[in-house]
């Protein structure tokens, strides 16, 4: 699991592949975190970025690290805060996700940020933290080539507000390796025995684990037949798992399971805002699912959440065994 770190101190110390920097539109170099680190790189760095000609807000560029400790730099520049109205917050999105998807192209695994926008640009530490956070864990869901990523605070405050942020930031892994492949099955057993058994039976989830479940056949979905799981992370816990796939100019909602104790923690929320996340950035604009036509929390939940009943199915699952179901479905704004 990529591992989001936060420590305090001086970026321009740092040893990663990459430190990141809060720079102005010139790129020519300023007070705060830019200035130390054009003092730290020496003055190769200016005349490189002299030749970058500028950078607009939200956007990023690269450069050498010259005498930092770090090889590179990308050099991006948040948003001037001004009261909220002028689209600072996907601004300064915008800066944390462009500066990662620069970081994978030039296949740079580790990766330092600063409070970007905190200090002479004036944008509010608490939802500076959240954006960086939160822009940062959905970009890492998808990108488990991006190996570590630190947030370094340089003061007391943000120090703070980030480590109270990460303790309750919802993580979602993509299911890649095979432990993970284990670790999901083992949330299947967990949570169709304490689920389905009152609705179906325990031989019939007996049959659905071994066949539908099991790590050889999460696997097979996930190689041959185009789904990604993902498993939700809660406190650094295994707390539930996903599984999509597009089925023509829709998002398939397969598997959305939490485990009991997880249920009613706002989870539920979060994952349906990772999953319309992923419908959008397929560029799909309707969820689909079945839900056991018995399984009234889930069906209420669902509607909650926004989705419709739209008709009953029943789908043969071998052996005899079928399972009822309505189809739902959210239409994305
Ligand atoms: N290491 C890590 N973080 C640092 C360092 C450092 N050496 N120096 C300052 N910081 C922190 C600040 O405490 C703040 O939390 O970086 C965060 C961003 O603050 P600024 O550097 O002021 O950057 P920003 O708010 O984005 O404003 C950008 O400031 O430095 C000028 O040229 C820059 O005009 C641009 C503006």
């Amino acid at each position: 699991m990529t591992k989001i770190e936060i420590v305090s101190g001086d970026i321009t110390r740092l040893q990663v592949d990459v430190i990141v920097n809060a720079a102005n539109s010139s790129l020519l170099g300023g007070g705060g975190v830019d200035g130390a680190i054009h003092r730290s790189a020496g003055s190769e760095l200016f005349s490189a970025c002299k030749l970058l000609n500028g950078c607009n807000a939200g956007e990023v560029k690269i450069t050498p690290g010259f005498r930092l400790p770090s090889p590179y730099v990308i050099h991006t520049v948040g948003p001037v805060w001004k009261g909220g109205g002028n689209d600072e917050n996907q601004t300064l999105a915008s800066c944390y996700q462009k500066s990662l998807r620069l970081a994978s192209e030039n296949n740079l695994r580790t990766i330092a940020f600063p409070n970007i926008s905190t200090g002479i640009y004036g944008f509010p530490k608490s939802l500076a933290a959240k954006i960086a956070l939160e822009t940062v864990r959905d970009y890492l869901a998808n990108h488990i080539e991006i190996e570590r990523v630190l947030f370094c605070c340089f003061d007391e405050e943000n120090l703070a507000l980030y480590k109270g942020a990460v303790s309750e930031l919802v993580l979602f892994e993509k299911v890649v390796s095979e432990q993970d492949i284990i670790l999901t099955s083992k949330l299947a057993s967990i949570i169709w025995n304490e689920h389905y058994v009152p609705m179906i039976g325990q031989e019939q989830v007996d049959y659905m684990l071994s066949n539908l479940q099991s790590p050889e056949a999460i696997e097979k979905l996930i190689n041959k037949e185009g789904y990604q799981y993902y498993i939700i992370y809660h406190h650094s816990e295994p707390s539930g798992y996903i599984s999509i796939r597009q089925k023509g100019n829709d998002l398939f909602l397969s598997k959305f399971y939490l485990i009991r104790e997880k249920r009613r923690t706002g989870l539920g929320r979060e994952g349906m805002r990772f999953i319309s996340l992923q419908a959008r950035m397929l560029g799909l604009q309707r969820i689909f699912l079945t839900v056991n036509i018995n399984n009234l929390n889930s069906i209420k939940a669902y509607k909650k959440l926004g989705f419709q009943i739209d008709s009953p199915v029943i789908t043969q699952i071998g052996a005899g065994y079928i399972m009822d179901d309505y189809n739902m479905s959210l239409q994305l704004l």
